[in-house]
């Protein structure tokens, strides 16, 4: 071999568009491509929802996650919706968020970093392109920010006119998160306030409230000894958004250029992930993710090769920086225990500084005899105890989870506590798309991480 041979290939040039020129997986069929780039136009002309500073300053969390410093918390809706959308849901979600965070920060004494599914999470993979039903077939749902859930031609067609929709609510609920973590929602003085009532009377509840009692005690013994606790530290709480950058259009027109570093930033929000369906190295969704310079996620399931996790790993962060990437490993219970650890040993021995998370949920998803998707939270402990055996076995940090669930008091996913069965499945099955942790099953796995977390070390 010459040495000429030996040099690395110069990137290709990069550009937000340039991800056109390469195929994209789980795209809608845009039935008016003039609309679409009427739609495209003015996303590109309103401001931006987060800023690229922001963006920044999760990446250095994220590389204090990678090195064991601090635990990752990304969790929310598997999709937001356009209905019923209003700041009690909002409030709702963010308090569980906040109570699991604690928990974890509590127990384990590392800081928690809050990344919210939220603000943007409008756009769904799926399995099949098309549903039919009694012999009409329509595009699958997609997300509410491309069509409807309802079987009708007119619901399933897909509307441009819903990315700027989505871009309007994500901007409201950025606005509201803003004013709930820096405006005294989020002050460690009320975290007995964020335990609602249904959660209270549950044993993980009231394990939480002993845990806010202690939490209550240590500021007040603080404050007598002459310690201040009116620090930002627990007044505010840092809360950052996440979405899949699933439609590359919607993400280029808010991709802009950081007037600071001259650097692009993906402005839609903090952090952007791409799917198990979306991450084909050669891809369009790997294209767009390489130039900007948000921290960002990738899926990882059980079909995974650890070469190929390996050349994404090379493509999405060649300059090898702690807190760019974050692998969202998705094994399934069954599957993690063999799966896991060849990817953990390639990615290390590859130098790749990542951050690596648990998604508990989306490899633990199957049909109820009721007819429900759901999954068992025995099944999502299972995992999340095999992802962190894993990394013992392997060496590395177990650095995060990531996980659907909400503030509601919903029974979309079985077992708990207070045990739902499931006959309890049709109660409060109110998902768009797949089954949540409701705030007991989101408490008590809560405590269950905070348990594998103090093993860790
Ligand atoms: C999701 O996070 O909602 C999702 C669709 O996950 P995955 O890409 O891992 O299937
Ligand atoms: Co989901």
């Amino acid at each position: 071999m010459t040495n000429a041979s030996r040099e690395p290939k110069p990137l290709p040039t990069w550009d937000p568009g340039t991800w056109r020129s390469y195929p994209a997986a789980q795209q809608p069929t845009w039935p008016d491509s003039d609309e679409l780039e009427k739609v495209e136009k003015e996303l590109a002309s309103l401001p931006p929802l987060v800023f690229a500073g922001e963006a920044r300053e999760l990446r250095s969390k994220l590389a204090a996650v990678s090195r064991g410093e601090a635990f990752l918390l990304q969790a929310g809706d598997c999709a937001e919706s356009f209905d019923g959308f209003n700041a009690n849901a909002i409030r709702d979600k963010l308090r569980v968020i906040l109570q699991v965070a604690v928990v974890l920060t509590y127990s384990s004494g590392v800081p928690t970093v809050k990344v919210g599914r939220i603000a943007g999470q409008f756009a769904k993979p799926r399995s099949k392109p098309t549903e039919t039903i009694d012999g009409t077939e329509l595009p699958s749902f997609l997300g509410h920010m491309v069509n409807d859930v309802p079987f009708s031609s007119g619901d399933r067609t897909p509307q441009a006119a819903r990315l700027l929709r989505a871009y309007h609510q994500s901007s409201s609920t950025l606005n509201l998160l803003r004013a709930f973590t820096k405006g005294g929602f989020a002050d460690l003085h009320r975290v007995q306030a964020w335990n609602q009532e249904f959660v209270g009377s549950s044993p993980e509840g009231r394990r939480y409230e002993r845990l806010a009692a202690e939490i209550d005690r240590a500021l007040r013994f603080m404050e007598a000894a002459g310690i201040s606790s009116q620090h930002p530290e627990i007044h505010e709480a840092d809360f950052y958004t996440s979405h899949e950058a699933l439609i590359l259009q919607y993400e280029e027109a808010l991709t802009r250029r950081d007037s600071l570093t001259d650097d692009w930033y993906d402005c839609s929000a903090h952090m952007v992930w791409i799917g198990e369906r979306t991450r084909q190295v050669d891809g369009a969704h790997i294209e767009f993710m390489r130039g900007v310079k948000n921290p960002i996620g990738c899926k990882v399931g059980p079909s995974a090769a650890a070469e190929e996790i390996v050349a994404l790993c090379d493509a999405l962060d060649p300059g090898r920086e702690p807190g760019r990437l974050t692998l969202i490993s998705r094994m399934g219970a069954d599957a993690v225990a063999d799966r896991l650890p060849p990817l953990l040993e390639a990615v290390r021995d590859a130098g790749h500084p990542v951050v690596w998370a648990c998604d508990p949920m989306h490899g633990n998803t199957f049909t109820s005899d009721t007819g429900h998707k759901t999954r068992d939270l025995d099944d999502i402990l299972a995992e999340l105890a095999g992802f962190f055996a894993a990394h013992r076995q392997v060496g590395t940090f177990p650095g995060g989870v990531h996980l659907e669930l909400t503030g509601d008091d919903v029974t979309e996913c079985l077992g708990g506590g207070d045990a739902v069965a499931t006959d309890d499945l049709g109660k409060r099955y109110e998902t768009m798309c797949d089954p949540r942790l409701n705030a007991r099953q989101s408490l008590d796995l809560a405590f269950r991480t905070a348990e594998l977390l103090q093993q860790r070390t």
